[in-house]
């Protein structure tokens, strides 16, 4: 990919389509009945909180790393991409805010869960694991550390959250109420093939995918369809294989590509004296977080998509 360097841009203004919904990352727009311009801003979300400061290039990178996913995986499931230009949809003038960083996609019906896989333990699910034993239900064996890779990966479905509210992880059974039991175990086998081709391919490239989560929507016919953004930093847990062992030894978290950072940065930062909330407003990101931040999400894509040997390092 080449980036454009383009200015940043915190919040996209398409005159000529009507604004669907404002996400916390991507702004999407009406292209008729059945098609949405998801335009991926330079937001930056953590403890579902978004930042008051854009990251440069955060949405462009976002955007191409996802569809270089959605057609490395395109034989396991459809994906909402139509192929169709997103420039080709928005007045002359607006073309540079969607340069980039927009997907022409089908409108989908989304299913109410999100679909996440685990291959190592980390995050909440580690949480979880330390207090229970089990991820979503799913029992695991003792003794297993922070981090530590599961005998096999696991399919942890979490509620699709309304605006400001946090997902909440639930079993599969709740799963299975939800969407119906055919459609839950087709979104769990899809969901975990999606997940053991993507390991397969990154750690290829030195990036250990720990867990992701993918959104499913229906089409018309009632096809089940990969929708959203996929396999990105925002999206799932990216560690750099060098670093990853002597991460567990230690009983750290591994140096992650993702947000962790900035959540690190936030965990310590203070508003008026006391530590932050994690309510709205968040605190005001310094300078060389953002750029920190910044150069991490480019690293993911370089190491990524540009196979070794022709990367910077
Ligand atoms: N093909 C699609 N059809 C309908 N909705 C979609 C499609 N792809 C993604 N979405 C939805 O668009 C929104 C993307 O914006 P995002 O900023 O990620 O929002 P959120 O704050 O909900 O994570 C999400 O709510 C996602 O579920
Ligand atoms: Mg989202």
């Amino acid at each position: 990919m080449t980036p454009t360097n383009a200015p940043a841009l915190y919040e996209s203004k398409l005159r000529s389509l009507p604004l669907l919904a404002r996400g916390k990352v991507r702004d999407n727009y009406a292209v008729g009945a059945d098609r949405i311009l998801m335009v991926a801003s330079d937001r930056l979300s953590a403890f579902d909180v978004v930042m008051r400061e854009p990251i440069p290039g955060k949405g462009e990178l976002l955007t191409q790393l996802a569809l270089f996913w959605f057609a490395r995986l395109a034989d396991v499931v459809p994906n909402h991409l139509t192929g169709d230009d997103p420039e080709s949809v928005v007045a002359e003038g607006e073309r540079s805010q969607v340069r980039g960083r927009a997907m022409l996609v089908k409108r989908l019906a989304p299913l109410p869960v999100e679909a996440v896989v685990r291959g190592y333990l980390a995050g909440s699910g580690w949480k979880e694991y330390t207090a229970t034993g089990a991820v979503c239900g799913v029992a695991l064996p003792a003794g297993l550390r922070n981090a530590d890779k599961l005998p096999a990966p696991i399919f942890t479905p979490a509620t699709k959250a309304e605006a400001g509210a946090h997902d909440e992880n639930i079993t599969f059974d709740r799963m299975r109420e939800r969407v119906g039991p055919e459609l839950a175990a087709r979104v769990r086998e899809v969901s975990i093939r999606l997940y053991e081709r993507a390991v397969e391919f990154a750690l290829a490239r030195g990036i250990i995918i720990a867990d992701t989560k993918f959104e499913f929507g229906l089409d018309e016919q009632g096809t089940l369809t990969l929708m959203d953004e996929v396999l990105t930093p925002d999206s799932s847990r990216f560690w750099p294989h060098e670093s990853y062992a002597e991460a567990l030894r230690e009983g750290r978290n591994p140096p992650s590509y993702d947000k962790q950072f900035v959540r690190d940065w936030l965990e310590q930062a203070s508003v008026d004296g006391r530590p932050w909330n994690k309510q709205a407003p968040a605190p005001t990101l310094p300078p060389d977080v953002i750029a920190h931040t910044a150069a991490r999400y480019r690293e993911a894509l370089l190491r990524l998509t540009v196979p070794a040997g022709n990367g910077p390092d």
